[in-house]
């Protein structure tokens, strides 16, 4: 059955070059059915002898226990044979992956537990061995540099658009990209881009045409389609990566559909990733134990978006356009929309993601953040130096927007009346421009695995880091493992220390000194 008119379930509809084969997919189950959820409610009754210790919720101590409800104690078992096990799937999870499979129009999916980091692991040692290049926005997601350390990979970073009014990165335009594949020697012989579709904000690009030229040039695309999985489900939202043509999707299925906390899916396709050894590093990346809680949710989710995909995503879309528009209307605040595409590194947008930008109120999105959450009980999804992002889901309500509108009016007066100190003009005029991306001598494995010592900041000119560093604004990493300290780096560290509203990565935060790779 076909619950949302113009989407195909399954690849078998699928058009352009994610054209898919059917190789894990079972036309024959329904997408009502539940396959994980239903074997739980099976097992229910059985007398359990076997892990985990709290047998079902009845050892459990009382106080979790009524914290979770037995209920879902009960559900919390472990790969006994009438569950099936992830490692090696061929009951209830090898059913549960096959439906996410079709609906989704990949040729192959994984359910993963260990969060989108887990499934950008998998999808980047599935496709890199020792020592192969791998081009990658500078502005990548930490799980993306684990996986190239555990890889021994070696990463070709292209510098992402920044959108100077609202002060974060967009996406890397295509002619950048393009340009970068042709005349970079090392990324001519990169194995694969991986790009980082949608940013966070909600950007994105265009991924087909994006895709085109990579497979000609004889590249995998690997896409961190985290804060994406919902794409597939209506139709004024991105394309979504796999119809772009992909390769491989990791996505944050507990992010923007319905499943629990970490629970996230990756999704093969195509000819260029070898399956056996996708299967070999899944196991090797994944408990031996995966929480059934988990593995349910994203049975339970892929579920709800089969059946009812498009009418909640039209309802979060709907919300976020009403709460969008009423943003607008408030002085001082400005909500970017649909207009934003067409500008260098976007070319559409997840209207679900909503970014308030506080800066003409002279006050920071972190001081705005503070403000909603301790004066009117609001947890917003971030903040940065401008900006507050809020995303909106089927979950949220209308009144869920009142209480954030009538949040941010409060706000806005608090601004005015000086409640709030104006923190943001003196850094707004000093920030300096970013330092050119560094010539990196020695891979990031090689880089954290090497003997590393502690120098003083300004003693670490021309040693290698053995550190990531990140200063907010800009929110861009100005320093990998395995990169070369210059005179243009050390600069600007110096200076953002005294600006920066945070430092990440580092050991030490004050950045007074740098972990650096000793003999090099
Ligand atoms: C773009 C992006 N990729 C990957 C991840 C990792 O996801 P997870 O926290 O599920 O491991 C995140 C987390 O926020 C993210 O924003």
């Amino acid at each position: 059955m076909n619950a949302f008119p113009g989407y195909a379930l399954g690849a078998a509809s699928m058009q352009g070059p994610g054209q898919a084969r059917h190789l894990f997919q079972n036309p024959n189950l329904s997408q009502e059915r539940a396959p994980i959820i239903e074997a739980l409610f099976a097992y229910r009754d059985i007398v359990r002898l076997h892990m985990p210790g709290h047998r079902g919720g009845k050892g459990a101590d009382p106080l979790f226990a009524s914290l979770l409800g037995q209920e879902a104690l009960l559900s919390d078992v472990t790969g006994v044979p009438a569950m099936d096990e992830l490692h090696e799937p061929h009951g209830c999870i090898r059913e549960a992956q096959e439906l996410a499979a079709g609906l989704f129009g990949a040729e192959q999916t994984y359910f993963v537990v260990n969060g989108t980091s887990g499934a950008i692991h998998t999808m980047v040692l599935s496709a890199l061995n020792d020592g192969d290049y791998i081009v990658i926005p500078r502005n990548i997601h930490k799980s993306i540099l684990s996986a190239i350390i555990l890889a021994g990979a070696h990463p070709l970073f292209v510098q992402p658009v920044y959108d100077e009014y609202l002060g974060f990165a967009l996406g890397v335009e295509k002619r950048t990209l393009i340009r970068f594949l042709n005349t970079n020697p090392d990324a001519q012989n990169a194995k694969a881009v991986l790009l980082v579709n949608p940013t966070y904000y909600g950007t994105t690009q265009n991924l087909t045409s994006i895709c085109r030229a990579i497979h000609k040039r004889g590249k995998l695309l690997l896409v961190d389609e985290a804060h994406g999985p919902h794409f597939h489900f209506h139709r004024s939202l991105p394309e979504p990566a796999l119809r772009s043509g992909a390769d491989a999707v990791a996505q944050g299925a507990h992010k923007m559909i319905g499943a629990l906390t970490q629970a996230s899916m990756l999704h093969i396709q195509g000819p260029r990733i070898d399956r056996a050894r996708a299967k070999a590093w899944f196991q090797c990346l994944t408990s031996t134990s995966a929480s059934y809680l988990l593995l349910a949710s994203l049975d339970a989710a892929r579920r709800q978006m089969a059946l009812h995909g498009p009418e909640l995503i039209g309802r979060a879309i709907e919300l976020a356009d009403t709460l969008r528009e009423e943003v607008n209307h408030i002085s001082g605040l400005y909500c970017f929309g649909h207009e934003i595409t067409g500008q260098p590194g976007v070319d559409a947008l997840d209207p679900t993601k909503v970014t308030i930008t506080v800066k003409e109120l002279g006050i920071t999105g972190y001081q705005a953040e503070i403000f909603l959450r301790d004066k009117m009980g609001i947890q917003v999804e971030m903040s940065d130096l401008n900006n507050v992002l809020v995303i909106m889901s089927f979950g949220n309500t209308a009144e869920d927007i009142r209480a954030l509108l009538q949040g941010l009016r409060a706000l806005k007066r608090a601004a005015e009346i000086g409640q709030i100190p104006k923190k943001l003009k003196a850094v707004q005029e000093t920030v300096p421009n970013l330092p050119p991306i560094p010539e990196m001598a020695l891979t990031p494995r090689k880089a954290v695995q090497g003997k590393c010592t502690r120098v003083p900041l300004n003693e670490s000119l021309g040693r290698v880091s053995a550190e990531v560093v990140t200063c907010y604004p800009p929110g861009i990493p100005i320093l990998y493992p395995g990169e070369v300290i210059s005179k243009e780096t050390l600069d600007y560290l110096d200076m953002m220390k005294k600006l920066a509203f945070g430092i990440s990565g580092p050991e030490d935060k004050t950045l007074t000194t740098l972990r650096v790779v000793e003999n090099v």
